[in-house]
């Protein structure tokens, strides 16, 4: 994703990633040592169904508390944002928190939201058009972690405001996010802002116990990985030789995902073989937790100044406000 590409004026894109990407990401992630699956084939249809019953599971805090925080502070939000911005939205999913920010802002110009389900994004630019008749919406199938072009709107923003809830900036590795925000800076530009959500440190039993619910959903979520990549390459994954399980790594203050064969084992995919021993896991996805003060520090690497965290009364996640740094 470049400046340019995200400023040219194209109409909205509906092309979803292509299934190669797939093959070779996971072909990659199972050649590398340790293995590793990319965490963006999660959401395939059932995975984002399943990611939807995640954020509604008693243990899994992070959704609910977000939802919160806007419920309390959209008003404080929207006056930091401003009125008339276009508000690009990324992986924001059914909606629900844009919901709560678009219903707080003064006269939003456009909304851009873009999110790789089309079928997601369907129906909530659906649903929106109904609860927002005159507000201009542009949605955009792509993965916004690839080259992704923006529409133009009809009427000039005083400034583009990216919106990235939901702590996705967890699942980045340290490095990737750095490169992601500064792009996301990019998109920005002069005088823009930056509403993201993060998780937060606390009680390791906390976050472990969020990405093992009781209801084996995660584990489900988790297990759906092998299915799409069945579904979409022919491999033939065994989904009953693998069991699911998170681990804090408090060492890098990150929840880690694996899948861990149940067996020796041999899966192919296509032309390809591999093998695995009884006991060898497959990191699925890392999720950070951050300190208030290091995320700040890191969006500063980025060019962002720090403007406001709003958070919860127990401190369990953040929404932050950044502007680009002139
Ligand atoms: C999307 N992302 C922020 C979720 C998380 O908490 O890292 C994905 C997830 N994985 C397991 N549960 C939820």
């Amino acid at each position: 994703m470049t400046a340019d590409q995200l400023t040219t004026t194209q109409p909205p894109s509906a092309i979803p990633p292509a299934t190669s990407d797939l093959l070779s990401d996971v072909i990659a992630g199972l050649s590398s040592d340790p293995r590793t699956l990319p965490c963006k084939y999660f959401y395939d249809e059932q995975g984002a169904a399943l990611f939807q019953k995640i954020c509604e599971l008693p243990e899994y805090y992070i959704t609910r508390t977000e939802i919160d925080i806007l419920s309390r502070y959209h008003a404080e939000i929207a006056s930091q944002i401003g009125p008339n911005v276009e508000l690009i939205g990324l992986g924001t999913g059914a909606g629900t928190k844009t919901r709560i920010l678009i219903e707080a802002l003064d006269k939003p110009a456009v909304y851009i939201p873009v999110d790789i389900s089309e079928k997601q994004l369907r129906k909530s630019t659906a649903v929106f058009q109904k609860i927002f008749p005159n507000l201009e919406i542009l949605p955009v199938c792509a993965d916004y972690l690839q080259p992704v072009v923006l529409p133009s709107p009809r009427r000039e923003a005083a400034r583009n405001v990216v919106y990235f809830p939901g702590s996705t900036i967890g699942n980045f590795e340290p490095n990737e996010a750095l490169e992601f925000l500064r792009r996301i800076a990019n998109v920005s530009g002069r005088g823009g802002g930056l509403l993201i959500g993060a998780d937060l440190q606390k009680d390791q039993n906390v976050i472990e116990a969020a990405y093992n619910d009781s209801a084996g959903v995660t584990a489900e979520f988790n297990l759906n990985l092998l299915a799409h990549i069945n579904r979409k390459t022919g491999a033939n994954f065994d989904l009953n030789q693998w069991q699911h399980r998170a681990i804090y790594n408090s060492e890098a203050g990150r929840i880690e995902m694996y899948l861990i064969s149940q067996a020796d084992q041999t899966v192919r995919i296509q032309d390809r073989e591999f093998h695995f021993r009884a006991g060898e896991r497959i990191l699925t996805e890392h999720s950070y937790k951050h300190t208030p003060e290091g995320f700040i520090s890191l969006a500063g690497k980025a060019g962002f100044d720090f403007v406001k965290l709003w958070t919860d009364d127990a401190r369990l996640f953040g929404v932050f406000y950044f502007v680009t740094a002139m």
